[in-house]
């Protein structure tokens, strides 16, 4: 794990401390008091878009409040990952239990990332689960929308809305980082990392690094390992597809076109050819598939209906 935290810049440059912590001024300034009076801290819930340090911040303040042996009195459990609440009931009662306050922390802390996407009985029984063990735990609730949090779980919470990152603030970031990294940059090009990734800082320094695998960061290179990103995508949306999971195809379909905007032609290129490498047994049923909305596009169908009926059809490939 450390070796590949070596490797990837996100971790590398993940800040440990507040100090290092950029944009999030309004919601820093809050959680300050709340962190120095830690005994009356309540359970806080981070939402926003991703890449903005809700993950982040959270680790730091469990950091801050439960000191060196903050390892030992922190989880950090994903709810989508966990099966199921019962998975996480028995972690936390289990974690709730084990271990004395022998390091005289005042309670111990459950980081539950992506709480939004848990269905709401599951968010009932968490909300249960934190009134039982309301004694020994805090809880840091993370989530993209703060509107799929049921609301006896954010009237229990102090609530903190992350923002994008600013232009000049992302920018000022990925300066940084090329100035550690030793790397020639263009600004116009680091202007540019900034438009395509919209302010999520974890897309914008894994673009910056593919970037300066291939030298340095300029708009040439940018382009170049843009299309290099869109290509492992379009085949993760692919395979998503082929598993059946059309939900979440279509949405990474759909922040691949509309917010960092590939074309659809561009979309149904990568297709073909992650369809070609991989030589999945539907091969010929995905060419087919693939000419149809090929062709609808081309004549002039809205291409947003279409790309998530080709992504509808190959979804229903393996369906028996
Ligand atoms: N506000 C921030 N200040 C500094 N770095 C950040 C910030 N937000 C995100 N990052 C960078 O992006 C990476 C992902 O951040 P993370 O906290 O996991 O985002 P989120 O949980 O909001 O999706 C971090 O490892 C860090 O490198
Ligand atoms: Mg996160």
């Amino acid at each position: 794990m450390s070796e590949i935290n070596d490797l990837m810049w996100v971790e590398k440059y993940r800040p440990s401390k507040m100090t290092e912590f950029i944009n999030q001024e309004s919601a820093i300034k809050r959680l300050k008091p709340i962190i120095k009076n830690s005994s009356s801290m309540p359970h806080l819930l981070f939402t926003g878009p991703p890449g903005t340090g809700k993950t982040t911040l959270g680790i730091i303040i469990a950091k801050s409040i439960l000191g060196d042996n903050w390892q030992d009195y922190s989880i950090l459990l994903n709810a989508s990952d966990e099966r199921g609440i019962n998975t996480i009931r028995n972690r936390v009662k289990t974690f709730a239990r084990y271990a004395d306050n022998r390091e005289k922390v005042p309670f111990k802390m459950i980081i539950l990332d992506e709480a939004d996407e848990m269905t709401n009985d599951a968010q009932t029984a968490l909300r249960r689960i934190m009134e039982e063990t309301s004694k020994a735990c805090r809880f840091i609730l993370i989530g993209n929308y703060i509107s799929n949090i049921i609301e006896p779980i954010q009237s229990r919470c102090a609530s903190f809305s992350f923002t994008r990152i600013e232009e000049n603030e992302l920018v000022k970031h990925l300066e940084l980082i090329c100035g550690k990294e030793k790397i020639i940059f263009e600004k116009q090009a680091l202007l540019e990392i900034f438009n395509i990734t919209n302010g999520d800082l974890r897309s914008a320094i894994n673009l910056l690094q593919s970037c300066s695998s291939l030298g340095n960061i300029d708009m040439k290179n940018i382009e170049r390992a843009t299309g290099h990103s869109f290509k492992s995508k379009v085949e993760e949306i692919l395979e998503l597809s082929l598993d059946n999971d059309f939900n979440m195809a279509r949405e990474k379909m759909s922040a691949l076109t509309n917010i960092y905007g590939l074309s659809e032609k561009d979309f149904l290129k990568y297709m073909n050819e992650a369809i070609n490498r991989n030589k999945y047994k539907e091969i010929k049923e995905l060419i087919e598939i693939l000419a149809k909305y090929d062709y609808r596009i081309i004549t002039g169908s809205n291409p947003d209906i279409q790309l998530t009926a080709l992504l509808a059809e190959i979804s229903n490939l393996r369906k028996k």
